[in-house]
């Protein structure tokens, strides 16, 4: 499915309120593993590079987007619990640290070189990538290590899902 370009987003509760100063820190995520071996400190950097600016934080960081990126490295890619509501149901992005965890860097490469996903994950970026950055990817997330738990799983369309989501609606183009 492919996403309309104008999207009207309508801010459910804490979605987009301000940056909030109270609460817990985001840095109570559960206790991480030790890095995978047979990493290298360059192809870390490199990975923790593509996903500042391939923008993978923005929606697999909880709260990354309203902090400015403001957040502990120690919560990155832990998922959230922000849904994302339209035709193709919610989806939540999901828990990086656990997905990569659960792959060797063989099945990493095939699987995102081949990823399709529903919205408003953009997967078509991830097919279009260089195998050599997404593999820096995976060695960036690996040595963050394994933490939080697994995202929300998705619902089906028609399904209203509870707060806090954004609805992305196509405006119907003015008929005169
Ligand atoms: C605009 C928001 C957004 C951005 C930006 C984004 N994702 Fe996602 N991602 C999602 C959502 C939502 C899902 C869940 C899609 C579904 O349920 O079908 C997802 C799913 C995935 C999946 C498949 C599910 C899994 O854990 O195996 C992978 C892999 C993934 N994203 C990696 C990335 C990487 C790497 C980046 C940065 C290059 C990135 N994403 C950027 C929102 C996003």
């Amino acid at each position: 499915m492919r996403l309309p370009i104008a999207l009207a987003a309508a801010c459910m509760l804490s979605a987009c309120q301000p940056p909030s100063t109270s609460g817990p820190p985001l840095e109570s995520a559960p206790a991480t593993v030790a890095p995978a071996s047979g990493t290298d400190a360059g192809l870390i950097a490199h990975g923790e590079y593509i996903v500042r600016i391939g923008g993978c934080n923005d929606c697999h960081t909880a709260d990354y987007m309203p902090r400015g990126g403001d957040v502990p490295k120690d919560a990155w890619l832990t998922g959230s619990p922000l849904g994302y509501h339209g035709p193709w149901g919610t989806t939540y992005a999901t828990n990086l640290r656990l997905t990569v965890d659960g792959l060797s860097e063989t099945e990493w490469l095939d699987y995102t070189g081949k990823l399709h996903t529903r919205p408003i994950m953009p997967d078509f970026v991830l097919r279009q990538m260089r195998e050599a950055d997404r593999r820096a990817i995976y060695h960036f997330i690996r040595s963050l290590g394994r933490a939080g738990e697994p995202s929300r799983p998705a619902l089906p369309p028609g399904e209203t899902p509870p707060p806090p989501y954004f609805q992305l609606v196509e405006p119907v183009a003015a008929t005169e």
